[in-house]
């Protein structure tokens, strides 16, 4: 389209949209944040870049202008159009880690998109604007409003996600997996699932010796509880981490493992290490995870045994790594089964230990 039509088009439009937002959002938006000077033209202005309405740069460098580095902000700053002193912090950094949101990766947005596949978006992709609406703030830890689309656990769209999973699902399901060979997330987090981390449904609120900070039942715990920056000092969300899958902290999913702080430092910081070896809840978990010294049976990670989002048909977050464990010899079963917690019984084979089954 002929620029100069596109930009007297767009102008319009921003006129319009403007009094639409300003009077839909009286508070807590972006666009009347004290801290910017101009409501729309901090953002806005003159032509643009191509494909980008009236911004100066494009998808996460546009955001980078008050959300990256202290220079950039200072040029902000001197043009009038952020107020000096506010404590914005770096973001760049989080995406310049390991395990990140590919932001930098291609141009896949598109305003008009809808993920999965309508109008031939690419799913993967991931910008700033899939999972914030620049025109509106988050507004407190608990209950922000993205003001982005987002999908059910039942697979239907939503206008504005309710819950952060709502926007994670456009992504992160079976079908339209950012990768093909991700867990099932929609499975997973079912509110028909046996156990799950509380996501999609309240937490059940009962005694669970290990955990430092007990939920109150019904409270629910966000993605990005567990999928964060590593350092607690970083902005919150699901940008970036130095640990692998993006999580808080490290854990080691190997098969023989010996046990240490840093190993399974990421269940350890909800799970209270000492509770978990001293086999409050689970008798053997000691034995599993330090190992033997004396028969030389090495320790293993909580993975061989515990997935981390939800189990379908298992109490205690239990799904064994199959590539630790095999069916057990004379039965070809393997399974967990127990009714109740405290007890339970395995029909597996693991270190070439025969459960036919074993019973605690
Ligand atoms: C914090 C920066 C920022 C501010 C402040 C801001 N915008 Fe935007 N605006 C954007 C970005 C980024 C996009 C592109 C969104 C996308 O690609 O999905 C956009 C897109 C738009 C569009 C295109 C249609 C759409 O909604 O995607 C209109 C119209 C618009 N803005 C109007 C306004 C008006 C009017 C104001 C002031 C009331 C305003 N904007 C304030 C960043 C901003
Ligand atoms: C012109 C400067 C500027 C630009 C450009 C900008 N922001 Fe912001 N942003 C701010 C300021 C200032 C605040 C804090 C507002 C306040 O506290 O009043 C903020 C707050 C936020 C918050 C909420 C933080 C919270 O604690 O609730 C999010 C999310 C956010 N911005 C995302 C974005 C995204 C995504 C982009 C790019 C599309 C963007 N911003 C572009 C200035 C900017
Ligand atoms: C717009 C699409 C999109 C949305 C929305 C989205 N993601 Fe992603 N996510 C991606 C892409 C693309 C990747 C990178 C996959 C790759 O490496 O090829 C990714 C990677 C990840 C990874 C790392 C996976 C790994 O194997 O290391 C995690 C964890 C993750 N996302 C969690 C989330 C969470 C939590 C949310 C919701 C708050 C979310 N994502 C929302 C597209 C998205
Ligand atoms: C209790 C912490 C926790 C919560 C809550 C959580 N995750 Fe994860 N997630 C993990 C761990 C740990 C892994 C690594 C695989 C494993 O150990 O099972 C992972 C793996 C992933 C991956 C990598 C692909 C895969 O399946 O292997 C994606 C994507 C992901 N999570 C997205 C999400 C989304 C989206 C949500 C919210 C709906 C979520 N996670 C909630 C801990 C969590
Ligand atoms: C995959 C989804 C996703 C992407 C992509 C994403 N964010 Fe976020 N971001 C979140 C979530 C979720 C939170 C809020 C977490 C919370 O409040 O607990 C958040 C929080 C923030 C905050 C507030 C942090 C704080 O501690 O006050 C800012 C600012 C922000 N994002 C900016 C950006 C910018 C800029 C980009 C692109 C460069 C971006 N985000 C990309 C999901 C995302
Ligand atoms: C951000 C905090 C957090 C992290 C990190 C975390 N958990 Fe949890 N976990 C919880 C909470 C909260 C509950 C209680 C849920 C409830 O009451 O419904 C829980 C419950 C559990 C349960 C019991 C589930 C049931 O239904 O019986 C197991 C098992 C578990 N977690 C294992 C792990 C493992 C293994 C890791 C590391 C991969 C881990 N958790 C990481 C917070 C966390
Ligand atoms: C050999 C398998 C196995 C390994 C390895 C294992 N667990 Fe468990 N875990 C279990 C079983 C079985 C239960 C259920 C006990 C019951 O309630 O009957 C359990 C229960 C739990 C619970 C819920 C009760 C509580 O203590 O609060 C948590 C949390 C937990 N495990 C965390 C971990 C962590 C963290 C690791 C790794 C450091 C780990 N587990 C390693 C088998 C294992």
């Amino acid at each position: 389209m002929d620029k100069s039509v596109w930009c007297v088009m767009n102008i319009r439009m921003i006129t319009l949209t403007g009094l639409l937002l300003l009077a839909a959002s009286p508070s807590g938006a972006h666009v009347d944040s004290h801290l910017l000077t101009d409501p729309c033209g901090s953002c806005h202005v003159g032509h643009g870049v191509a494909d980008q309405p009236m911004l100066e740069k494009a998808e996460e460098h546009m955001c980078y202008q008050c959300h990256g580095s202290t220079a950039e902000r200072a040029r902000m700053e001197a043009e009038g159009r952020l107020v000096p002193g506010s404590r914005l912090k770096d973001l760049r950094v989080e995406f310049n880690k390991i395990y990140s949101h590919p932001v930098e990766r291609g141009s896949g947005h598109s305003p008009t998109e809808r993920l999965p596949s309508f109008s031939g978006a690419k799913t993967s992709h991931a910008e700033c604007v899939d999972c914030h609406n620049p025109h509106q703030r988050l507004t407190n830890h608990k209950t922000m409003d993205f003001a982005v689309q987002g999908y059910s656990l039942d697979g239907q769209i939503q206008e504005r996600a309710l819950y952060e999973y709502n926007i994670c699902l456009k992504c992160h399901t079976n079908a339209i997996g950012a990768k093909s060979n991700e867990r099932d997330l929609v499975r997973d987090f079912s509110r028909s699932a046996r156990s799950q981390h509380p996501v999609t449904s309240g937490a059940s609120g009962r005694y669970l010796p290990s955990l430092i900070e007990p939920m109150p039942g019904g409270s629910r715990m966000n993605c990005s509880d567990c999928h964060r920056s590593e350092d607690p000092n970083s902005p919150r969300g699901p940008h970036g981490s130095q640990y692998e899958f993006m999580l808080s902290g490290n854990y080691d999913h190997d098969i023989y493992q010996d046990e240490n702080p840093f190993a399974y430092q990421f269940c350890y910081q909800c799970h209270d290490r000492f509770s978990i070896l001293s086999n409050e809840s689970f008798p053997l978990h000691r034995e599993h995870i330090e190992g033997d010294p004396l028969t030389g049976r090495r320790g293993t990670s909580c993975f061989t045994c515990h997935t981390a989002h939800g189990s379908p048909s298992n109490r205690a977050l239990i799904e064994f790594n199959r590539q630790a464990v095999q069916p057990a010899d004379g039965t070809g079963r393997l399974e967990f089964q127990s009714l109740s917690e405290g007890t339970g019984n395995c029909t597996l084979k693991c270190h070439n230990y025969n459960h036919a089954p074993g019973s605690y």
